[in-house]
Protein backbone atom coordinates (compact mmCIF):
# COMPACT_ATOMS: atom_id res chain seq x y z
CA UNK A 1 0.00 0.00 0.00
CA UNK A 2 2.43 2.10 1.30
CA UNK A 3 4.78 1.88 -1.73
CA UNK A 4 2.33 2.59 -4.27
CA UNK A 5 1.30 5.56 -2.81
CA UNK A 6 5.54 6.26 -2.67
CA UNK A 7 5.91 4.86 -6.48
CA UNK A 8 3.16 7.67 -7.64
CA UNK A 9 4.55 10.47 -5.66
CA UNK A 10 8.07 9.52 -6.88
CA UNK A 11 6.69 9.32 -10.47
CA UNK A 12 4.93 12.92 -10.26
CA UNK A 13 8.09 13.66 -9.43
CA UNK A 14 9.82 12.79 -12.44
CA UNK A 15 7.45 14.32 -14.28
CA UNK A 16 8.13 17.36 -12.77
CA UNK A 17 12.22 16.84 -14.06
CA UNK A 18 12.55 16.96 -9.80
CA UNK A 19 13.33 13.30 -8.92
CA UNK A 20 16.87 12.92 -7.15
CA UNK A 21 19.37 10.21 -7.88
CA UNK A 22 22.38 9.56 -6.33
CA UNK A 23 24.91 11.02 -8.72
CA UNK A 24 27.19 8.12 -10.49
CA UNK A 25 30.84 8.23 -9.67
CA UNK A 26 32.59 11.19 -11.23
CA UNK A 27 35.14 10.04 -14.03
CA UNK A 28 38.83 11.42 -12.31
CA UNK A 29 39.39 13.23 -15.90
CA UNK A 30 35.80 15.58 -15.15
CA UNK A 31 36.50 18.46 -14.31
CA UNK A 32 35.32 19.63 -10.58
CA UNK A 33 32.48 22.37 -10.74
CA UNK A 34 30.56 21.13 -7.95
CA UNK A 35 31.68 20.21 -5.32
CA UNK A 36 32.93 22.30 -2.46
CA UNK A 37 36.42 21.30 -2.30
CA UNK A 38 37.19 25.12 -2.31
CA UNK A 39 40.86 25.20 -1.49
CA UNK A 40 41.29 21.74 -3.28
CA UNK A 41 42.37 19.89 -0.45
CA UNK A 42 39.88 17.00 -0.41
CA UNK A 43 41.35 16.23 -4.14
CA UNK A 44 45.38 16.68 -2.75
CA UNK A 45 44.64 14.42 0.56
CA UNK A 46 46.87 11.61 -0.18
CA UNK A 47 49.85 14.59 0.17
CA UNK A 48 49.38 14.42 3.90
CA UNK A 49 48.66 10.90 4.33
CA UNK A 50 51.64 9.85 5.91
CA UNK A 51 51.80 13.49 8.03
CA UNK A 52 48.59 12.31 9.43
CA UNK A 53 49.50 8.68 9.85
CA UNK A 54 52.38 9.82 11.70
CA UNK A 55 51.21 12.76 13.89
CA UNK A 56 48.28 10.83 15.18
CA UNK A 57 49.05 6.85 15.01
CA UNK A 58 46.00 6.38 17.68
CA UNK A 59 43.05 8.58 16.54
CA UNK A 60 40.30 6.10 16.50
CA UNK A 61 37.83 5.39 13.92
CA UNK A 62 35.42 5.38 16.53
CA UNK A 63 34.46 7.53 19.68
CA UNK A 64 32.00 4.98 20.79
CA UNK A 65 29.59 7.21 22.57
CA UNK A 66 28.04 10.84 22.45
CA UNK A 67 30.04 13.88 23.37
CA UNK A 68 28.84 13.79 26.72
CA UNK A 69 29.31 10.25 27.35
CA UNK A 70 32.70 9.37 25.70
CA UNK A 71 35.92 9.68 27.23
CA UNK A 72 37.93 9.08 23.42
CA UNK A 73 37.94 13.02 23.44
CA UNK A 74 41.95 13.68 23.03
CA UNK A 75 41.39 14.83 19.25
CA UNK A 76 38.13 16.21 19.87
CA UNK A 77 39.84 18.95 22.29
CA UNK A 78 42.50 19.27 20.21
CA UNK A 79 41.05 20.36 17.49
CA UNK A 80 38.66 22.90 20.02
CA UNK A 81 41.69 24.20 20.93
CA UNK A 82 43.16 25.51 17.82
CA UNK A 83 40.18 26.93 16.94
CA UNK A 84 40.05 28.31 19.99
CA UNK A 85 43.46 29.97 19.39
CA UNK A 86 42.41 30.81 15.86
CA UNK A 87 39.21 32.74 16.43
CA UNK A 88 40.06 33.98 20.40
CA UNK A 89 37.18 32.62 21.64
CA UNK A 90 35.35 29.69 22.85
CA UNK A 91 34.90 26.80 20.06
CA UNK A 92 32.65 23.72 20.41
CA UNK A 93 32.67 20.83 17.59
CA UNK A 94 29.56 19.27 16.50
CA UNK A 95 29.40 16.58 14.34
CA UNK A 96 28.33 18.27 11.24
CA UNK A 97 26.86 21.73 10.22
CA UNK A 98 23.19 20.18 9.92
CA UNK A 99 23.74 19.10 13.66
CA UNK A 100 25.28 22.28 14.27
CA UNK A 101 22.27 24.74 13.35
CA UNK A 102 19.67 22.57 14.65
CA UNK A 103 21.11 22.25 17.76
CA UNK A 104 22.01 25.51 17.86
CA UNK A 105 18.99 27.46 17.30
CA UNK A 106 17.04 24.65 18.86
CA UNK A 107 19.24 25.68 22.15
CA UNK A 108 18.85 29.52 21.94
CA UNK A 109 15.06 28.97 21.46
CA UNK A 110 14.45 30.69 25.17
CA UNK A 111 11.07 31.80 26.04
CA UNK A 112 10.71 34.87 24.74
CA UNK A 113 12.78 34.60 21.92
CA UNK A 114 12.05 35.93 18.01
CA UNK A 115 14.05 34.44 15.05
CA UNK A 116 14.24 36.52 12.47
CA UNK A 117 16.19 34.77 9.32
CA UNK A 118 17.14 35.84 5.62
CA UNK A 119 14.94 34.45 3.56
CA UNK A 120 17.46 32.10 1.42
CA UNK A 121 18.71 30.56 5.00
CA UNK A 122 20.23 27.06 4.24
CA UNK A 123 17.46 23.97 4.66
CA UNK A 124 19.39 22.66 8.59
CA UNK A 125 18.60 26.33 10.42
CA UNK A 126 14.93 26.14 9.04
CA UNK A 127 14.75 22.53 10.06
CA UNK A 128 16.44 24.32 13.20
CA UNK A 129 13.16 26.52 13.61
CA UNK A 130 11.02 24.09 12.83
CA UNK A 131 11.90 20.99 14.58
CA UNK A 132 11.85 23.49 18.30
CA UNK A 133 8.57 25.51 16.94
CA UNK A 134 10.44 28.85 17.55
CA UNK A 135 8.58 32.07 16.63
CA UNK A 136 10.48 32.54 13.18
CA UNK A 137 9.89 35.16 10.32
CA UNK A 138 11.66 35.51 7.62
CA UNK A 139 13.19 38.67 5.95
CA UNK A 140 13.60 39.57 2.22
CA UNK A 141 17.16 38.12 1.23
CA UNK A 142 20.02 40.85 2.10
CA UNK A 143 17.40 43.67 2.68
CA UNK A 144 18.48 45.11 6.29
CA UNK A 145 15.08 47.83 5.76
CA UNK A 146 12.90 45.00 5.45
CA UNK A 147 14.49 43.47 8.69
CA UNK A 148 14.58 46.62 10.60
CA UNK A 149 11.08 46.98 9.82
CA UNK A 150 9.74 43.37 10.49
CA UNK A 151 11.73 44.27 14.20
CA UNK A 152 9.96 47.33 14.93
CA UNK A 153 6.89 45.78 14.03
CA UNK A 154 6.69 42.19 15.71
CA UNK A 155 9.54 41.88 17.74
CA UNK A 156 8.60 44.40 20.68
CA UNK A 157 7.03 41.96 22.83
CA UNK A 158 10.33 39.90 22.80
CA UNK A 159 13.17 40.13 24.95
CA UNK A 160 16.02 37.87 22.23
CA UNK A 161 15.92 38.78 18.89
CA UNK A 162 18.37 36.02 17.11
CA UNK A 163 18.88 36.99 13.12
CA UNK A 164 20.33 34.17 10.94
CA UNK A 165 22.20 34.70 7.65
CA UNK A 166 24.59 32.73 5.87
CA UNK A 167 28.48 34.80 5.37
CA UNK A 168 28.42 33.54 1.90
CA UNK A 169 24.76 32.06 0.66
CA UNK A 170 25.45 28.89 -0.63
CA UNK A 171 22.87 28.71 -3.41
CA UNK A 172 23.76 32.47 -5.09
CA UNK A 173 27.29 33.36 -3.69
CA UNK A 174 26.60 36.65 -2.63
CA UNK A 175 27.51 37.86 0.75
CA UNK A 176 25.73 38.86 3.86
CA UNK A 177 25.81 42.73 4.74
CA UNK A 178 27.87 41.81 8.20
CA UNK A 179 28.55 45.64 9.15
CA UNK A 180 25.10 46.59 8.97
CA UNK A 181 23.90 43.61 10.68
CA UNK A 182 26.34 44.51 13.54
CA UNK A 183 25.03 48.15 13.23
CA UNK A 184 21.70 47.22 13.89
CA UNK A 185 22.61 45.17 16.93
CA UNK A 186 24.54 48.20 18.10
CA UNK A 187 21.36 50.20 18.50
CA UNK A 188 19.23 47.19 20.10
CA UNK A 189 20.80 44.94 22.95
CA UNK A 190 18.25 42.37 22.33
CA UNK A 191 19.53 41.50 19.16
CA UNK A 192 21.81 37.97 18.81
CA UNK A 193 23.52 37.44 15.59
CA UNK A 194 23.71 33.99 14.54
CA UNK A 195 26.00 33.76 10.85
CA UNK A 196 26.30 30.59 9.29
CA UNK A 197 29.86 30.19 7.88
CA UNK A 198 29.56 26.99 5.83
CA UNK A 199 30.60 29.04 2.52
CA UNK A 200 32.92 31.51 3.68
CA UNK A 201 35.53 29.32 5.71
CA UNK A 202 38.55 28.88 3.54
CA UNK A 203 37.83 30.84 1.32
CA UNK A 204 37.55 34.56 3.10
CA UNK A 205 39.78 36.19 5.59
CA UNK A 206 43.97 36.03 6.07
CA UNK A 207 43.57 32.88 8.06
CA UNK A 208 40.40 31.75 6.33
CA UNK A 209 38.19 31.92 8.74
CA UNK A 210 35.56 33.10 6.83
CA UNK A 211 33.95 36.76 6.24
CA UNK A 212 33.91 37.11 9.69
CA UNK A 213 37.86 37.74 9.52
CA UNK A 214 37.82 39.01 6.67
CA UNK A 215 35.51 41.95 8.35
CA UNK A 216 37.10 41.70 11.61
CA UNK A 217 33.90 41.46 13.15
CA UNK A 218 34.38 37.94 14.77
CA UNK A 219 34.04 39.81 18.26
CA UNK A 220 30.45 40.53 17.22
CA UNK A 221 28.84 37.73 16.02
CA UNK A 222 27.21 36.24 19.10
CA UNK A 223 27.05 32.46 17.32
CA UNK A 224 29.14 31.59 13.96
CA UNK A 225 28.69 28.17 12.57
CA UNK A 226 31.73 26.72 10.50
CA UNK A 227 32.05 23.34 8.93
CA UNK A 228 34.36 21.00 8.16
CA UNK A 229 32.85 19.25 5.04
CA UNK A 230 33.38 21.74 2.35
CA UNK A 231 36.88 23.32 2.46
CA UNK A 232 38.03 21.58 5.46
CA UNK A 233 37.85 18.58 3.20
CA UNK A 234 36.66 16.55 6.45
CA UNK A 235 33.44 16.06 8.31
CA UNK A 236 31.68 17.87 11.08
CA UNK A 237 31.11 21.62 12.18
CA UNK A 238 31.64 23.65 15.07
CA UNK A 239 30.29 26.94 17.07
CA UNK A 240 32.51 29.83 18.17
CA UNK A 241 30.57 31.55 20.82
CA UNK A 242 30.95 33.07 23.91
CA UNK A 243 32.23 30.87 27.31
CA UNK A 244 28.45 31.02 28.50
CA UNK A 245 26.86 30.21 25.07
CA UNK A 246 29.33 27.12 24.98
CA UNK A 247 28.27 25.66 28.04
CA UNK A 248 24.64 26.25 27.35
CA UNK A 249 24.91 24.66 24.06
CA UNK A 250 27.01 21.55 25.54
CA UNK A 251 23.88 21.35 27.84
CA UNK A 252 21.03 21.79 25.74
CA UNK A 253 21.89 20.98 21.64
CA UNK A 254 19.91 17.87 21.12
CA UNK A 255 22.02 16.58 17.90
CA UNK A 256 25.29 17.46 20.59
CA UNK A 257 23.91 15.55 23.66
CA UNK A 258 21.91 12.72 21.66
CA UNK A 259 24.54 11.53 18.87
CA UNK A 260 27.54 9.48 18.72
CA UNK A 261 30.64 11.85 18.60
CA UNK A 262 32.48 12.09 15.68
CA UNK A 263 35.22 9.86 15.33
CA UNK A 264 38.47 11.24 17.16
CA UNK A 265 40.28 10.09 13.63
CA UNK A 266 38.21 12.96 11.97
CA UNK A 267 38.60 15.46 13.89
CA UNK A 268 42.26 14.82 13.85
CA UNK A 269 42.21 14.92 10.11
CA UNK A 270 39.92 18.26 10.45
CA UNK A 271 42.52 19.82 12.66
CA UNK A 272 45.37 18.88 9.82
CA UNK A 273 43.31 20.47 7.41
CA UNK A 274 42.73 23.59 9.60
CA UNK A 275 46.23 24.10 9.92
CA UNK A 276 47.17 23.77 6.22
CA UNK A 277 44.19 25.96 5.23
CA UNK A 278 45.26 28.97 7.69
CA UNK A 279 48.36 29.21 5.73
CA UNK A 280 46.48 28.98 2.15
CA UNK A 281 47.02 32.11 0.55
CA UNK A 282 48.33 31.94 -2.65
CA UNK A 283 45.02 29.36 -2.94
CA UNK A 284 42.55 31.93 -2.00
CA UNK A 285 43.70 34.87 -3.70
CA UNK A 286 44.19 32.17 -7.04
CA UNK A 287 40.26 31.06 -6.31
CA UNK A 288 39.31 35.15 -5.88
CA UNK A 289 40.77 35.76 -8.87
CA UNK A 290 39.36 33.06 -10.61
CA UNK A 291 35.87 34.19 -9.63
CA UNK A 292 36.22 37.74 -10.51
CA UNK A 293 37.13 36.47 -14.40
CA UNK A 294 35.03 34.18 -15.27
CA UNK A 295 32.52 36.39 -13.81
CA UNK A 296 33.22 38.72 -16.68
CA UNK A 297 33.20 36.21 -19.22
CA UNK A 298 29.71 35.21 -18.32
CA UNK A 299 28.88 38.83 -17.75
CA UNK A 300 27.12 38.36 -13.89
CA UNK A 301 28.21 39.69 -11.11
CA UNK A 302 30.38 37.21 -9.19
CA UNK A 303 30.93 37.76 -5.37
CA UNK A 304 32.34 34.22 -4.15
CA UNK A 305 33.74 31.29 -5.73
CA UNK A 306 29.74 30.13 -6.17
CA UNK A 307 27.92 31.42 -9.13
CA UNK A 308 24.68 30.38 -9.50
CA UNK A 309 23.62 29.76 -13.40
CA UNK A 310 19.81 30.48 -13.69
CA UNK A 311 17.92 28.30 -16.17
CA UNK A 312 14.41 29.10 -14.60
CA UNK A 313 13.39 25.62 -15.41
CA UNK A 314 13.79 22.47 -13.66
CA UNK A 315 14.21 20.35 -17.57
CA UNK A 316 16.41 22.97 -18.86
CA UNK A 317 18.95 22.92 -15.45
CA UNK A 318 19.00 19.24 -16.10
CA UNK A 319 19.21 19.25 -20.09
CA UNK A 320 22.36 21.62 -19.58
CA UNK A 321 24.06 19.89 -17.14
CA UNK A 322 23.62 16.45 -19.16
CA UNK A 323 25.37 18.58 -21.91
CA UNK A 324 28.41 19.93 -19.77
CA UNK A 325 28.77 16.46 -18.40
CA UNK A 326 29.42 14.85 -21.71
CA UNK A 327 31.78 17.67 -22.04
CA UNK A 328 33.67 16.31 -19.22
CA UNK A 329 32.29 19.47 -17.14
CA UNK A 330 30.92 18.93 -13.67
CA UNK A 331 28.21 21.01 -12.66
CA UNK A 332 24.89 19.40 -10.62
CA UNK A 333 21.53 20.93 -11.61
CA UNK A 334 19.51 22.58 -8.45
CA UNK A 335 16.10 22.58 -8.40
CA UNK A 336 12.96 22.50 -5.88
CA UNK A 337 13.26 22.29 -2.90
CA UNK A 338 16.82 23.41 -2.56
CA UNK A 339 15.60 26.51 -4.25
CA UNK A 340 12.45 28.47 -4.70
CA UNK A 341 10.21 27.63 -8.33
CA UNK A 342 11.68 29.67 -10.96
CA UNK A 343 15.25 29.47 -8.93
CA UNK A 344 15.96 26.11 -10.82
CA UNK A 345 20.05 26.62 -11.73
CA UNK A 346 23.11 25.24 -11.84
CA UNK A 347 24.93 25.93 -9.16
CA UNK A 348 29.18 26.81 -10.17
CA UNK A 349 31.17 25.88 -7.59
CA UNK A 350 34.70 27.08 -8.21
CA UNK A 351 38.11 25.67 -6.61
CA UNK A 352 41.93 26.76 -6.44
CA UNK A 353 42.75 23.66 -8.20
CA UNK A 354 41.22 25.37 -11.77
CA UNK A 355 42.75 27.19 -14.13
CA UNK A 356 41.60 30.15 -16.72
CA UNK A 357 41.87 26.68 -19.44
CA UNK A 358 39.79 24.68 -17.54
CA UNK A 359 36.97 26.65 -17.49
CA UNK A 360 37.72 28.09 -21.36
CA UNK A 361 34.75 25.08 -22.43
CA UNK A 362 32.70 25.45 -19.88
CA UNK A 363 32.22 29.53 -20.92
CA UNK A 364 32.08 28.63 -24.57
CA UNK A 365 29.28 26.20 -24.09
CA UNK A 366 27.21 28.95 -21.61
CA UNK A 367 27.51 31.20 -24.32
CA UNK A 368 26.16 29.45 -27.24
CA UNK A 369 23.31 28.43 -24.54
CA UNK A 370 21.95 31.60 -24.01
C1 LIG B 1 24.93 27.06 4.53
C2 LIG B 1 25.02 25.66 5.01
N1 LIG B 1 24.90 25.41 6.31
C3 LIG B 1 24.97 24.16 6.80
C4 LIG B 1 25.16 23.09 5.97
C5 LIG B 1 25.21 21.71 6.53
O1 LIG B 1 26.54 21.35 6.74
P1 LIG B 1 26.96 19.80 6.77
O2 LIG B 1 27.07 19.37 5.35
O3 LIG B 1 28.24 19.79 7.51
O4 LIG B 1 25.87 19.08 7.49
C6 LIG B 1 25.31 23.29 4.60
C7 LIG B 1 25.54 22.13 3.70
O5 LIG B 1 25.34 22.12 2.55
C8 LIG B 1 25.22 24.61 4.11
O6 LIG B 1 25.34 24.85 2.80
Amino acid sequence: MLDTELDILLSELATESRCRTIPAQGRPDMTDLCSNDYLGLGQRSEEWRDEFLCRFPDASMTSSASRLLSRRQYHHALLEDKLEELYRRPALVFNSGYHANVGCIGALNLPSTLFVADKLIHASAIDGLRTCGANFIRFRHNDTEHLERIIATKGSDFRHIVIIVESVYSMDGDLAPLDALIKLKRKDDRIVLYVDEAHGVGVFGEHGLGLCEQTNCIKDINLIVGTAGKALASMGAYTICSTSMKRWLLNSARPFIFSTALPPACCAWTLLMLEKMTTMHTEREHLQHLWQWLGNRLNRPAYSQIIPYLTGDAAKALTLADHLHTAGLDVLPIRRPTVPPGGERLRISLNALLTESDLKPFITILNSYQ
